[in-house]
């Protein structure tokens, strides 16, 4: 349970705010490369931290990331056009790079240098591994970006996903975090006998046991948490998941992927969620645990409904399911008790978006109440709320900011004998180096 107060420190992210500083000082994810496909290209709305921006893909394939509003008179610069190494505004023709730099005035007569005074808000990019990156920190100098393994794998090893909900990033954040919801919300309908082989992935344990007991350790990247229940009569099933400052879950890796997810706030009533995961095409999925599509060796869309996306702020990667359609909640389905839709009779990512938005655009938490399962929540929110405070009292910043390396650590689901700590005994497996054929490329 949170009082008002820290339930606005942890939910707020705008500019100015205590969270939004600490968000500020990381890269975010905040687009796929394949939004931005062609030099010249249409640009996109983007909102990020409750910030107006529009993203767009220059002459020479640089990526650009600028404040919507034209610097001359405000109009947006989504209509802007895409020429020349930046972005001319079509109102009175001001140009400007994406750096930020005008380059061209041409309502000013000739001797006016009013040019070098003016420019467009304008934040770092980069582009690694299909995501394109946006720095809005205070530094001169960017930080580097996390050295998470999944995306930075070669092309045709990795995947990338995303799908956009319409709630406050930290709610959707604590789905992620909470891997106990997986036994009920999206395999309640399961039995343990469809998973047929416990070498491929241990998930049946979580059908034949589906209460858990739950530890959770503080790290240098965020916290750990060890979800485990009995497995073979030596042996206990944990599912070890991690959060990583400032917006990071690894949920356990059913299927030998080291994957990661980011919900990266878009303002304080919308998140886009991005999930990313290396991939070995040697290595199937295991049947009854499909994936979103795959296109041309990288995914596209998890889910995504192309009919409702469109052009507007929050118009990217929605997916069928909405507040105002029940997310196609089929009672016959659920009644049925059948298959991976038949707990919930949801289908897809609607699962997800189903709960996490159902409980309000942003949720009030002094209603809540919590279980020994939600011992990992307690603590991903404690932990993110002492390093805002701190960041906002004595301008500490939390290790992850410098030290890339500490997200080099991957999500583990595995039997370990009775009696020991799982989160103790895999800390090899945690952070083992990638095999050969998953050599990271950067
Ligand atoms: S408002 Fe953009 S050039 Fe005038
Ligand atoms: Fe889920």
């Amino acid at each position: 349970m949170l009082s008002k107060e820290e339930n606005e420190l942890l939910t707020q992210t705008g500019p100015g705010t205590i969270m939004g500083d600490l968000m500020r000082e990381y890269w975010m994810p905040a687009m796929m490369s394949v939004e931005l496909q062609n030099p010249d290209g249409q640009q996109v709305r983007l909102k990020l931290l409750g910030e107006d921006l529009i993203a767009f893909r220059d002459t020479n394939g640089k990526v650009g990331v600028i404040g919507n509003s034209c610097p001359h008179r405000g109009a947006s610069m989504f209509y802007a056009r895409n020429e020349e190494c930046g972005l001319r505004c079509v109102y009175h023709g001001w140009h400007f790079a994406a750096d930020g730099t005008c380059l061209d005035m041409p309502s000013e007569p000739p001797e006016s240098r009013f040019i070098d005074k003016v420019r467009a808000i304008s934040y770092k990019v980069e582009e690694r591994g299909g995501l394109i990156w946006v720095y809005m920190g205070p530094r001169q100098e960017a930080p580097p970006l996390p050295s998470l393994v999944a995306n930075m794998m070669p092309e045709g090893q990795y995947t990338v996903s995303g799908y956009y909900s319409e709630c406050n990033w930290m709610q959707s954040l604590e789905g992620d975090y909470d891997t106990s919801h997986v036994s009920f919300l999206h395999n309640g309908a399961r039995e343990p006998e469809e998973i047929p082989d416990p070498d491929v992935t241990f998930e049946r344990y979580a059908l034949k046991t589906r209460w858990a007991r739950d530890s959770v350790t503080d790290t240098e990247f965020g916290c750990t948490s060890g979800n485990n229940r009995p497995a073979e009569e030596d042996t206990t099933y944990w599912r070890i998941a991690h959060f990583l400052f400032p917006f990071y879950a690894m949920i356990p890796a059913s299927f030998r992927e080291k994957g990661f997810i980011a919900v990266v706030p878009m303002d304080d009533e919308n998140c886009m969620r991005w999930h990313i995961s290396t991939r070995n095409p040697a290595l199937p999925r295991p049947p009854g645990f499909g994936g979103p599509p795959i296109v041309d060796g990288m995914i596209t869309s998890f889910h995504v409904d192309s009919s409702r996306n469109g052009t507007g702020w929050f118009d990217r990667f929605k997916i069928a399911g909405t507040r105002e359609n029940d997310y196609l909640v089929d009672r016959d389905a659920q009644k049925a008790r059948v298959g991976g839709l038949g707990y919930s009779g949801i289908p897809g990512r609607g699962q997800d978006n189903g709960m996490t938005e159902s409980m309000g655009v942003v949720y009030k938490r002094d209603q809540e109440h919590l279980g020994t399962t939600d011992a990992g929540i307690i603590r991903m929110r404690r932990i993110l709320a002492r390093a805002a405070i701190a960041l906002r009292e004595d301008g500490t910043v939390p290790a992850t900011v410098d030290n890339p390396d500490l997200y080099k650590v991957r999500s583990v689901s595995t039997l370990i004998p009775n009696g020991v700590n799982g989160i103790e005994a895999t800390q090899d497996l945690q952070w083992a180096a990638l095999s050969e054929e998953q050599q990271a490329t950067g």
